[in-house]
């Protein structure tokens, strides 16, 4: 099944996301539609909260890029589900890398983040793993990451960049959006 993906101005993008067990229903079938919508929107990573579901799951498969950098073997097969994760530790270096969201299309900034990182997650059969990751792959999952902690990548931003985008960003939440993929534009806020 493919979601809509939620655009911005949807208070679920700034909610932070709650864990999961075992008793979640269809989560197989979940995770499938996950990766179906995340391929139809040429995304890398896709998280809940971007279909609607304030969870703490998301998706990723770096292999659409992965050959623009072979010297990190990590993306390779960097294909992986992410289950009630926890970020345990980052590196104090940091990097910049252009980076966008499939729930704030049009919009490409260069964002900061620590280079190297230290995850706890389970993945869909709820095994557990602590894992380090560096590079594309680790900005990846912060990036995922940040979503199922409610955060978006413009809010890395200065407030300076972040002002440039203002009038895009309140024209995006008042439905002006273009994006090839289907979504679900923020519901209008009510008149009173
Ligand atoms: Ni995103």
């Amino acid at each position: 099944m493919i979601y809509p993906i939620v655009i911005y101005g949807d208070p679920i993008l700034h909610k932070k996301a709650v864990n999961i067990d075992e008793s979640y229903p269809e989560l197989d079938k979940l995770i499938e539609g996950m990766y179906s919508t995340m391929y139809k929107a040429s995304g890398i990573g896709l998280a809940a909260p971007q279909i609607g579901k304030s969870i703490r799951l998301f998706v990723v498969d770096a292999s659409p890029i992965a050959e623009d950098d072979e010297e990190n073997t990590q993306l390779k097969d960097f294909k992986k589900v992410f289950i009630n994760a926890e970020i345990i530790e980052e590196s104090e270096e940091e990097w910049k890398f252009e980076e966008g969201c499939l729930s704030i299309p049009g919009i490409r900034e260069h964002v900061e983040r620590p280079e190297k990182i230290r995850i706890r997650y389970q993945d869909e059969k709820f095994n557990s793993y602590i894992e380090e990751f560096d590079g594309i792959a680790a900005r990846i999952i912060q990036h995922e990451y940040d979503h199922i902690e409610g955060i978006l990548f413009i809010e890395h931003l200065s407030a300076f960049k972040r002002s440039l985008l203002k009038g895009k960003l309140t024209a995006m939440s008042k439905g002006e959006v273009d994006a090839n993929y289907p979504v679900k534009r923020p519901a209008a806020k009510k008149k009173s």
